[in-house]
């Protein structure tokens, strides 16, 4: 089975999950676009549900479908999240924004009853930090911000780098809310649940792509199908 088909296979077993009237968030990337798709098929044969995008992209995305869009000012609870990630580890702990839309995912999942993480199992590791760690800053300052991330990350022993993110184009990477994105290359961090409160500390820091707690529920697939993963109480 291709990734492209294990992506698609643990969007629909996502889908699986939706029931009518409920209000979904819509992740963002290449294998929440699966969902998104699969649920456009579900909204024209009728289903009818009301959803709110991490993203632009998804927004545009969905509009397209005819799926019916709302804001979170609007629906303040949603029942359900589905979205992809950059990595998840045992405990479901997750590193999301490398296609920089962490801010809104987070709030969005935030919001959620349930978060349901949808992958194929390269996404799978023991220990977070392979992929670089997102991590969405203000332009102001934003050399003094990048200095204390990794003064702050020395000390919570996953020392790296952290560089600015930077479009195909050359151009400054900027979010949907308007901030830039350090990607930060730690290799390993020990404990990600301290790092994230201690980069939330940080003035400059928006917010990060640590998800600790957050994900509730993950369809991981495999060319041997697409196995369930709960998150433990
Ligand atoms: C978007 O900012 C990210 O959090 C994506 O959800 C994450 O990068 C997973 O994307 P893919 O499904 O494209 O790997």
């Amino acid at each position: 089975m291709s990734i492209e088909t294990q992506k698609r296979s643990a969007a629909a077993e996502a889908l699986k999950l939706v029931e009518p009237d409920m209000r979904i968030g819509l992740g963002t990337g290449s294998t929440a676009r699966y969902f998104v798709d699969l649920l456009g098929e579900r909204v024209r044969d009728g289903l009818k549900v009301q959803c709110v995008p991490t993203s632009i992209a998804t927004a545009r995305q969905a509009e397209l479908l005819h799926i019916p869009l709302r804001t979170l000012d609007e629906l303040t609870e949603l029942d359900l999240t589905i979205d992809g990630t950059d990595e998840i580890d045992d405990s479901l702990s997750l590193i999301k924004g490398g296609g920089g839309a962490l801010l809104r995912e987070k709030i969005v999942a935030a919001a959620s009853r349930q978060m349901v993480v949808i992958a194929d199992d390269s996404k799978c590791v023991s220990t977070l930090g392979r992929f670089p760690l997102p991590v969405e800053i203000n332009p102001f300052g934003m050399e003094a911000t990048r200095l204390e991330i990794m003064r702050i990350c020395e000390i919570n022993k996953a020392p790296g780098s952290a560089r600015l993110r930077h479009s195909t184009d050359g151009r400054i990477f900027v979010t949907d809310g308007g901030h830039y994105i350090l990607d930060c290359a730690l290799g390993s961090i020990p404990d990600s649940q301290k790092l994230g409160i201690a980069l939330n500390n940080i003035p400059g820091v928006i917010e990060h792509g640590l998800f600790i707690n957050i994900c509730t529920t993950a369809f991981i697939a495999s060319s041997n199908g697409v196995a369930l993963k709960v998150r433990s109480a």
